[in-house]
């Protein structure tokens, strides 16, 4: 994780070649001349083994440690001091002692000062009561402060625990905790341990508006085309489902920070798959654990009883990610407000991987198919598969084995069933992992058989962990996907996003079935002007019959016919993609991959969007996403060949709309 709160440009990290490195660093001798020795302490908490000592005649005589003993935390350093007046005019030394192997087995140490000034102290479980009305309470974060604990208390009882990065003076951002479900309830809000001088707590404003939401889904660094939270970081996307008429979108959140921490499961829910509405946190931590990733799906029979048969509910598979880390479910029969299970957890720990169960309906069965990532013992990748009558008790069914040092399978599984070429006589399971390889293959009910070894999905960066839509109406017939893209916006108040809903299908090849992305059709509804050249040849010296475009959020089409050493260069807002028939290789802002022409002829689609460019080439074979950010200035569009020229049956730039224009 990233290391901050140190001074100047370094400091003493003994987190060196992982955590396991141990020693000690030993200071020269100085003379203690002031009444307080301050220094920047981060990393392990462990008082025997990591530990910065004062040595004073040959003896330890204070010691202080780091804030760190669990999964998860936090990197910054934080200022501590001690009272050395007794020692004045003694010789001493500071240790800085490492011994200890494994999680958080290291410490940072910086800026040791002696001073006659006392260093703010440190408040331990301070408190403020909220009364009043108002549905947000607005955190101050600075991005990289230390993390404090805020638990939130509603009536005496704990409602939710987090850490967050609260701000000691000004703000970075405003996160607002929503409150609205203790409405009329005296609330309270208690930080573990805040510097006497720090502004944080009593900075926090309660109000029924966004702080900063005046420019909300208007900001420079918003993704006009991709969902992102309207604060604070998202990775994964979790239980997609369509229920009531209503797509439903859940995904890893941090509310409070700009990195990831404090699983919660945000809400979005879309009509048309495009514009999404982001609801309240649906999944808030608990004495479980952080809330990782999992599924939906709907219970149509009511097997689990958590509804009725008019009323089938939606549930929710879970990873509740403390210690134990086990899996756990939720439901709800309005799509709204979800209650946890009584019973959880509905699957107890394999090992201490074992997390992001993904559940659907095995009809020929009748039963609910579970598939999990299990770590086993060497780091081994697993997928177990359960079975269950009705999402509360599962039985495992078969294990399948990643491949060996490889990332393959590595976390948020997803299982599903395809048709070939649309044939649906012709169907086939597609298992697939986080980083969108996959394997093709047969199933029983039990136990999945791949025909063959791993497959690559994506081509491009920064697309991770994909989940498809479970119970999409019979009538719909698609698989639609949507990955975790990973795209930074630095100086916004949220962080990452979501990649454009993506069909997939399986085409034969000689090689077997393989899986194409194509982007989904709901789309087109994004275009607001469209410029067409279809049937114009471009020659190596020829014009640009893209000039005179501009256009931030774009989709362009093409389908050509290069000549045989033909390379066809399009530049997007400074992006190049570029195809080079001879090699038959499409180049993504210098990310290269084969990419085969059909009939002499390729067609490329490239959406470019803020934050990102999503290409896909050769019928969806070829998918290649790229985080990118485009000049702000420069809008123009482009296309030209190089050594020789290209037909264009099509080509078409279509100026899209916001995805958040409705709101
Ligand atoms: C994948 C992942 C999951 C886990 C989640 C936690 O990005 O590591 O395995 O459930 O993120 O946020």
């Amino acid at each position: 994780m990233t290391v901050s709160g140190f001074k100047g440009k370094g400091l003493v990290n003994s987190f060196f070649q992982g955590d396991d490195s141990t020693g000690t660093l030993v200071s020269p001798e100085f003379t203690l001349q002031r009444r307080y020795l301050s220094f920047l302490i981060g990393g392990g908490k462990n008082a025997e083994k990591l530990a910065l000592e004062l040595h004073v005649d040959g003896k330890v005589v204070r010691r202080a440690t780091g804030p760190n003993d669990r999964a998860g935390g936090t990197e910054a350093l934080a200022a501590d001091w001690w009272e050395v007046t007794e020692f004045r005019g003694k010789q001493a030394v500071l240790h800085i002692v490492d011994q200890a192997k494994g999680g958080w087995g290291h410490l940072n140490v910086d800026h040791v000062v002696q001073t006659d000034r006392k260093p703010p102290g440190l408040l331990k479980d301070v408190r403020r009561e909220f009364t009043g009305a108002g549905r947000y309470l607005h955190l101050p974060i600075k991005n990289g402060a230390p993390k404090r604990v805020l638990t939130l208390w509603a009536e005496g009882k704990v409602v939710v625990r987090n850490e967050v990065e609260l701000a000691p003076a000004d703000a970075d951002w405003w996160a607002p905790m929503d409150v609205a479900d203790w409405a009329g309830r005296a609330l309270t809000l208690q930080v573990d341990a805040l510097p006497e001088d720090s502004w944080g707590l009593g900075a926090i404003e309660r109000s029924d508006v966004i702080k900063g939401g005046e420019s909300l889904y208007r900001e420079p660094l918003r993704g006009q085309i991709h969902f992102s939270p309207r604060r604070g970081w998202n990775n994964d996307p979790n239980g997609m489902v369509f229920f009531n008429g209503e797509y439903h979108l859940f995904f890893q959140h941090n509310p409070y920070g700009w990195s990831w921490g404090n699983m919660h499961w945000g809400h979005a829910v879309s009509r048309d798959l495009v514009r999404w509405e982001e609801l309240g946190e649906a999944l808030l931590p608990d004495d479980l654990g952080p809330m990782f990733s999992g599924s939906a799906v709907v219970d149509w029979k009511n097997t689990s009883g958590l509804g009725t048969e008019a009323e089938p509910p939606l549930v929710l598979i879970y990873t509740a990610a403390g210690n134990p880390t086990v899996q756990c479910i939720a439901s709800s029969t309005d799509g709204r407000t979800f209650t946890k299970f009584a019973g959880n957890p509905v699957l107890k720990e394999i090992t201490s991987g074992n997390r992001d169960p993904k559940v659907m309906w095995h009809e020929p069965t009748q039963k609910w198919v579970m598939v999990l990532y299990v770590t086993q013992s060497g780091g081994r990748h697993t997928v177990h598969f359960f079975t269950s009558p009705n999402l509360r008790e599962w039985t495992l069914a078969s294990v399948t084995e990643g491949v060996a040092g490889s990332n393959y399978l590595h976390e948020c599984p997803d299982f599903f069933e395809l048709a070939v070429d649309g044939d649906a006589t012709r169907r086939k399971w597609v298992l697939l992992g986080a980083n969108s390889e996959y394997a093709v293959g047969t199933f029983d009910g039990v136990r999945f058989q791949p025909e063959h070894s791993r497959l690559p999905g994506h081509r491009g960066s920064g697309f991770y962990a994909p989940q498809t839509f479970s119970d999409l109406p019979a009538a719909d017939g698609r698989r639609i996907q949507i990955g975790w893209f990973q795209t930074e916006t630095k100086g916004m108040a949220f962080n990452q996003s979501m990649t454009l809903p993506l069909e997939l299908r399986l085409v034969s090849t000689s090689e077997g079935p393989r899986m194409t992305f194509t982007p989904a059709r709901e789309l087109e509804a994004l275009r607001v002007k469209t410029h067409r050249f279809d049937g114009v040849t471009l020659e190596a010296a020829g014009g640009n019959p893209l000039a005179g475009i501009h256009a931030e959020v774009v989709e362009l089409r093409a389908e050509f016919v290069p000549g045989d050493r033909t390379t066809v260069e399009f530049l997007v807002r400074g992006a190049v993609v570029a195809y080079d028939a001879s090699k038959q290789e499409l180049t993504v802002q210098g990310t290269r991959v084969l990419a085969p022409l059909r009939d002499g002829r390729q067609r490329l689609t490239i959406y470019c969007d803020r934050t990102g460019l999503e290409v896909f080439a050769s019928e969806g074979r070829v998918y290649v996403p790229m985080p990118f950010q485009p000049g702000v200035g420069d809008q123009a569009l482009s296309v030209r060949t190089r050594a020789g020229g290209a037909r264009f049956e099509k080509l078409e730039a279509h100026e899209l709309g916001s995805i958040w224009s409705t709101r």
